[in-house]
């Protein structure tokens, strides 16, 4: 098993993460949060809106900051009238290309379908090229692992191999292969018996449609949210009416949003339905490029607090030739997974694009009214937008494949979540360490006085190093075990997650060293 296989597997086995409608045979990109799961990703976002909005301190802005500044929350609704999506360029621009296999009725994302010729290369270095056929695999040239690209291939690259005198083969990317018919025409598609069975690479628009209310025609056609970043630019207007906020601020969303992903895949990462938490911040055009490094800077920090090794995430600034034609700036934060180094979330300096794209659309005026600009001309303006958009889905599963880890406790293997406190799902359970002799009692009272202030949890059941192990595997930090001690001495055992260290700890302070400890 690879680790991203052991890591699904502990998430089906434990109750993080189950395949949507499973009894039915699931639904392709779509994931159910079990017990465990739905408190994990709860706490992710818990821990964005409280860092990000609500515990956001105007008055004493993080260092580094330019000025101070409010932050705001939105809960805005999913179906939005559809001209909030032609506005956007979503209508129009919002797609994948994509390739269907003829024969094998095989779907793929033009992009991520590795077209590539082979090289032989001889011991004494000589290389003969070969590209009569081409190939075709699920992955990217230069950062899928060769072997992957070859396997579905196996037996056909092996049979030219040996005609070869068994010369080490390697594949050589064909750039846009699938674009071009006649190089089209040569590729062999994974699971396909010859050449030339791909279609050419079409648009394929990746908003779900439907229809709001009982008539099924063009009139009633919406969509579902691709993003919820446009259910705040809509909402700007209403915002600075009604909030007494000053340029600069920000509004944070956390909600779902559907895209029809042509290949969901990598388990949760590129899913259907998923949830975002995104912040649009409004600022003057002259300083927003100091803001988008404050928040690129910022967001990428705020992983790190939270757990994630330094050296899997990193800092992406994007070539002026990948920007948006509209964006003045952006950076991906991405983590190293276990399937390869992706995207966790973007921040772009989004300039004024999206408001004025909706003022014009609306002919409502959206301009930020600044009374106390005494220069007349500088009143009123478009503010220029910072949008951070962090996906709740993505990196939850981060925060899960950061925590994994395997080691061994008194000789025998553990696998252990390694959650930051403020993400585990469970903060502490209480054991009595046998059930007889009134420990059960008492560490149901000790059970129960804690639950008032934490997520905790309570077992009797089996032997005491299970009962860790259990715990170990669900990230809970603390285990409090009632012993023959507490019974006399009213003092408790407290073994610590990542160390397997016991305390020992009064139970009168029992409640305030975990609050302590679990980080206030
Ligand atoms: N408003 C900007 C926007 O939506 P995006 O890069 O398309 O930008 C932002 O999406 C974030 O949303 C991504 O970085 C990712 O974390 C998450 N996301 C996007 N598509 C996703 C999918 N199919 N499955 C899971 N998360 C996704």
């Amino acid at each position: 098993m690879d680790s991203m296989e052991k890591i699904v597997s502990l998430c089906k086995r434990r109750g993080f993460i189950f395949p949507s409608s499973e009894i039915y045979g699931g639904l392709n990109g779509c994931w159910d949060y079990g017990p465990l799961g739905v408190e994990l990703k709860r706490n992710v976002k818990q821990a964005w809106w409280d860092d990000m909005v609500a515990h956001h301190d105007e008055t004493a802005s993080p260092a580094g900051a330019p000025a101070t500044f409010s932050m705001v929350g939105l809960d805005s609704s999913l179906l939005m009238n559809p001209k909030v999506w032609e506005a956007s360029g979503h209508v129009g621009g919002f797609s994948d290309p994509m390739v269907d296999d003829r024969e094998t009725r095989a779907r793929y994302r033009a992009d991520q379908l590795a077209v590539f010729a082979l090289e032989f290369v001889a011991t004494d270095g000589t290389v003969e090229s070969y590209d009569e056929v081409l190939f075709a695999a699920p992955g990217e040239i230069g950062k899928t692992d060769p072997a992957e690209l070859f396997e579905p291939h196996r037996k056909r690259i092996a049979s030219l191999q040996k005609a070869r005198q068994g010369r080490n083969a390697r594949p050589v990317g064909i750039p846009d292969a699938l674009q071009n018919d006649a190089v089209r025409m040569k590729v062999i598609a994974p699971g396909a018996t010859g050449p030339g069975t791909l279609t050419a690479p079409r648009a394929f628009n990746l908003m779900f449609k439907t229809h709001v209310g009982a008539l099924e025609d063009n009139s009633s056609v919406t969509y579902l949210r691709p993003e919820t970043a446009q259910g705040i630019f809509v909402n700007f207007k209403n915002v600075c009416d009604t909030a007494r906020v000053r340029v600069p601020f920000g509004i944070g969303q956390i909600g779902k949003a559907f895209r029809n992903e042509i290949n969901p895949r990598n388990f949760t990462f590129r899913s259907r339905e998923f949830e975002q938490m995104e912040i649009e911040f409004f600022c003057r055009a002259n300083n927003s490029a100091q803001w988008y490094e404050y928040w690129r800077d910022r967001r990428y920090r705020w992983y790190i607090a939270l757990g994630i090794r330094p050296g899997n995430l990193h800092l992406r600034e994007h070539d002026k030739d990948e920007l948006a034609h509209y964006a003045a700036g952006c950076a991906d934060v991405e983590y190293d997974f276990p399937f390869g180094r992706s995207e966790l979330e973007g921040i772009a300096n989004r300039t004024d694009f999206d408001l004025r794209q909706h003022m014009q659309m609306s002919g409502k005026d959206l301009r930020y009214f600044d009374d106390q600009e005494t220069n007349e001309d500088a009143r009123r303006y478009l503010p220029h937008v910072i949008e951070p958009s962090a996906g709740a889905d993505r990196g939850t599963l981060a925060f899960l494949c950061d925590a994994y880890s395997e080691d061994e406790v008194g000789g025998e293997p553990r696998t252990v979540l390694k959650l930051h406190p403020r993400l585990a799902p469970i903060k502490a359970a209480v054991f009595p360490l046998v059930k007889k002799d009134g420990m059960p009692e008492k560490a149901l009272a000790i059970y129960r006085s804690l639950k008032k202030r934490f997520n905790v949890y309570y077992d009797e059941k089996g032997a005491i190093g299970r009962r860790y192990r259990r715990q170990d595997e669900a990230g809970t930090p603390f285990c409090i075990t009632v012993d023959g001690d507490t019974l006399t001495a009213d003092t408790v055992t407290v073994r610590e997650r990542d160390t397997c260290e016991q305390t020992r700890i009064s139970v009168a302070e029992l409640g305030d060293v975990l609050g302590e400890r679990l980080g206030g």
